[in-house]
């Protein structure tokens, strides 16, 4: 397979983007210590569509997914969500933005034990002093398979079901992008294929835009696309990824995680 140089465009599926990096640079510490975590990564990705990031260990993906979503700071080029320029924005308006645009979903499924499913769904909304369109609020509870679920608290759900109750949380504000940093690294094979198989309805049937760090060749099949990074650089970008495809390109990367 090919290598893409980053900059280089691949075909669209839709032609509006929901999050986009130009020439996107971070770099950890000085000196000896420094380590260029992205190199000039230029990346789009388009609405509606599930991307999923692949590479080796300490390749950039999880700096990559923080500083799109404005969890992190940049060092150099630009990372938009919509159209809007993240670098350059202040506290409040960052905040805001990841608030109303941005959802995030953990390896760690983050719920509070003390809150039901439902409140610890509407938890983000409450604190924003915003309360949920019910009929959006119904439709995600029911895409994820949660409707009986609603009242019990996290203890008394299974670990799939968490990070259901996760996913919806990322969902019910209806965010322009969701980022899940392998949200079914915790899961047991079945219930990571649950939490994949509606992440994959949410964006089919609600037009959400997902993109997901994932080690694992089968998650990424369920993506229509798959990005792969390699030290701090993208390498590839692969439409319509079967497992087996996954696994082949990932055979081409070397212990030190360059591409052969
Ligand atoms: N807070 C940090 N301080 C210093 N170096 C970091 C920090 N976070 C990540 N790195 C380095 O940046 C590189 C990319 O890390 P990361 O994005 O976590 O990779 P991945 O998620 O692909 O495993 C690695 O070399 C890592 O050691
Ligand atoms: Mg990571």
């Amino acid at each position: 397979m090919t290598t893409i140089p980053s900059g280089v465009p691949t075909a669209p599926r839709t032609t509006a983007a929901a999050a986009r990096t130009t020439d996107l640079t971070k770099v950890y510490g000085e000196g000896e210590t420094r380590v260029v975590a992205l190199d000039a990564v230029s990346v789009t990705f388009h609405q509606a569509q599930f991307t999923a990031i692949m590479g080796p260990s300490g390749s950039g993906k999880s700096t990559l997914m923080h500083c799109m979503a404005g969890l992190d700071t940049i060092s150099g080029g630009s990372a938009r969500i919509g159209d809007t320029e993240l670098t350059g924005l202040k506290d409040k308006k960052l905040t805001q933005l990841r608030r109303d645009k941005i959802g995030f979903i953990f390896q760690a499924f983050n719920l509070l034990p003390t809150l039901t499913a439902l409140e610890n769904i509407t938890l983000p909304m409450d604190i924003a002093g915003r309360k949920p369109d019910r009929a959006w609020l119904d439709r995600v509870v029911e895409t994820v398979g949660l409707s009986g679920r609603l009242k019990h608290r996290p203890g008394q759900l299974s670990g799939g079901q968490q990070q259901r109750v996760a996913v919806a949380r990322a969902l019910a504000s209806r965010p322009e992008i969701i980022f899940a940093d392998e949200p079914t690294g915790n899961l047991d094979s079945r219930s990571g294929a649950e939490v994949l198989g509606f992440l994959r309805n949410s964006v089919r049937e609600l037009g959400q835009t997902v993109v997901m760090v994932t080690h694992d060749p089968a998650a990424a099949s369920y993506a229509d696309r798959v990005v792969f990074l390699a030290d701090g650089r993208i390498v590839d970008d692969m439409p319509d990824p079967t497992a087996d495809l996954v696994l082949e390109r990932m055979k081409g990367f070397d212990a030190k995680g360059r591409t052969n």
